[in-house]
């Protein structure tokens, strides 16, 4: 059971606010008769919601692809930074969540769900999720750096997988890393003598940033990019 504005929110429908407003307007009905109230539990797998007569489609998991600007925490609330989930005023108040996070100042794909299960296997060393980083480096690149990479790297606290790169130019690679420790990138850099200027992730397992999505933007993600998800073991 959830509350009625909650449902609509999730939905798709608009902020609590939002919605609140459309069932003021008696818009909404359930299982017929008009909606009354935002706080009126609905029996999400039973019960048919209509907005303006259309039946709304709910679906327990949703899952949503973002193009993380900088400046921006992956986190659901900060005190002192903007974080992603105010990017989502629609989710406010849902259990919506970031997997994973990058730094502040990384841009790039981030996916956000509300299915822990899956983040957790998403997330855990076990499945080995690679994730692939464009890294724009602040001294060319030579290949003995390019060689610690692609071997075992002692990191202090933990021997990085080998990591596989591809180079773009004598400051720019793509690298894709196993493990996805707290700046590791910037601390693979760090070990082999250079320094990251700009790090954006490009993938997460099957999930590649859509290149139509302009910082900032997201959108949910497609049947297939979902099953994907799911289809890791
Ligand atoms: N590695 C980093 O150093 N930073 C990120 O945000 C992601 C991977």
């Amino acid at each position: 059971m959830m509350r009625l504005d909650k449902l609509l929110a999730h939905a798709g429908y608009g902020t609590r606010k939002e919605v609140k407003a459309l069932i003021k307007a008696k818009l909404v009905s359930v299982n017929g008769a008009a909606a009354l109230k935002d706080k009126q539990q609905i029996d999400e797998f039973h019960d048919v919601v209509c907005v303006d007569g259309e039946p709304v489609q709910y679906a327990k998991f949703q899952f949503i692809m973002m193009h993380k600007p900088a400046g921006v925490i992956c986190a659901n609330r900060d005190d002192y930074h903007e974080t992603i989930m105010d990017h989502f005023e629609t989710f406010i108040g849902t259990d919506m969540f970031p997997v994973g996070r990058l730094d502040i100042d990384t841009e790039g794909l981030v996916l956000i769900c509300n299915d822990g299960k899956l983040a957790h296997r998403l997330l855990s060393p076990k499945h080995h999720v690679d994730k692939c980083y464009e890294v724009h480096l602040e001294k060319p690149i030579d290949d003995e750096q390019l060689t610690k990479l692609s071997e075992p790297l002692d990191l202090g606290d933990f021997i990085t997988q080998p990591a596989q790169y591809e180079v773009l130019s004598d400051t720019c690679i793509r690298l894709v890393i196993q493990e996805g420790k707290f700046h590791q990138v910037k601390r693979m850099m760090k070990a082999v003598d250079n320094e990251v200027v700009y790090l954006k992730r490009l993938r997460f397992g099957p999930l590649i940033l859509d290149d139509t999505l302009e910082v900032g933007e997201w959108r949910y993600l497609t049947q297939s990019e979902t099953e994907a998800l799911y289809a890791i073991k």
